[in-house]
């Protein structure tokens, strides 16, 4: 399947917690529309969800989770290369290598650590230190193009070109393909429903703030009744405004219709209108999806088979660009 000559789109998703509408609209959904314009590889990151403690069983459900909700919301495994890093021993192995290659400075200076190590407090794990090596080992090893990521991934892509850059020019420029981040216009940023100045995190801990992709109807639209809004009664797209500019992206990032379009909708409307069409446009989003993810996923099975698959596909790769490094770093194989 690698033998044409598409670009190479990769991404993932943390297993931990349960994914979000944050996650659908900003990730997945992008990477289901671009599936078969690129050779894409996409899988589920259960080592970097280790950086901080999980609970053994949740982390292995939490996985089988997410690739049940990957092929529910439209990826397709004959399409796209699916797996779990876990099952890729190559990511583990080049992280080391590429860890001999990055310094301490420029990892001290990535804000996703900063903010991560201020909340683990004392005991930071190495890991959350190194979190990134390990995210640039995951592109590298298959000669990615494109990065489909959040905003808030961008600075770790630019950390990735850098050490790619810097390898090159000690070992040849074929050594890595140098991978440019896809930054989504709409989407890329849905917010918290409860402070709409924060990113929708499926590591937040307060539920309100975030609508799963296992929520129920009921639980979806109570959600976004208490979703808040901003002082004023105007409908307007407004950075003043977070909580309204906030749904006013979330249907947008649904429907596809740009914002002033949907603005202009509610002109004399209020913002309960607002909240209500919104919850009906996500439940309609994510019901099809939530209930095809809960069948998947009963379906232990298929899920081996298909990440059976994926990583054997995926081993094949990375181990040609593991075997490169190995080569020209002067390493016994
Ligand atoms: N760090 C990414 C996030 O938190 C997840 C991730 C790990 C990733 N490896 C990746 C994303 C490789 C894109 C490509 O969202």
């Amino acid at each position: 399947m690698n033998a044409t000559n598409r670009k190479v789109m990769l991404s993932a998703v943390q297993p931990s917690n349960t994914l979000t509408l944050g996650n659908l609209l900003g990730a997945i959904r992008n990477w289901v529309k671009h599936q078969d314009d690129y050779e894409c590889w996409f899988f589920a990151v259960n080592l970097h969800a280790i950086t901080v403690r999980q609970d053994p069983t949740e982390l292995r459900e939490q996985t089988y989770r997410a690739v049940a909700t990957y092929i529910a919301a439209g990826i397709n495994p004959e399409h796209a290369t699916l797996f779990v890093q876990s099952q890729v021993p190559e990511h583990a192995e080049l992280a080391w290598l590429l860890n001999c290659y990055s310094y301490m400075g420029e990892l001290g200076r990535m804000t996703q650590f900063k903010d991560k190590s201020q909340k683990a407090g004392e005991n930071i794990a190495v890991g959350l230190f190194t979190y990134p090596v390990l995210m640039a080992a995951d592109i590298l090893l298959y000669d990615t193009d494109l990065v489909p990521v959040g905003a808030d991934q961008k600075q770790h892509i630019e950390l990735t070109r850098d050490i790619a850059i810097r390898m090159n020019n000690l070992y040849g420029e074929d050594l890595f393909r140098v991978p440019q981040p896809m930054i989504a216009q709409v989407g890329a940023k849905i917010m918290s429903l409860q402070d709409p100045t924060a990113k929708m995190s499926k590591s937040d801990p307060d539920p309100n703030a975030s609508v799963y992709l296992t929520d129920t109807d009921d639980v979806i639209r109570k959600k976004l009744k208490r979703a808040i809004t901003d002082s004023g009664n105007e409908i307007t797209d407004d950075d003043s405004k977070p909580g309204v500019k906030n749904l006013l992206s979330i249907q947008s990032a649904i429907t596809g219709k740009p914002i002033s379009g949907i603005v202009a909708s509610y002109a004399g409307k209020m913002y309960g209108h607002l909240k209500v069409d919104t919850a009906e446009l996500v439940v309609q989003a994510i019901a099809p999806l939530r209930d095809e993810a809960n069948r998947l996923y009963e379906e232990r099975t298929f899920l081996d088979q298909v990440l059976r698959k994926g990583a054997d596909r995926a081993r094949e790769r990375a181990g040609k660009t593991l075997a490169r490094c190995y080569d020209r770093i002067g390493l016994l194989k």
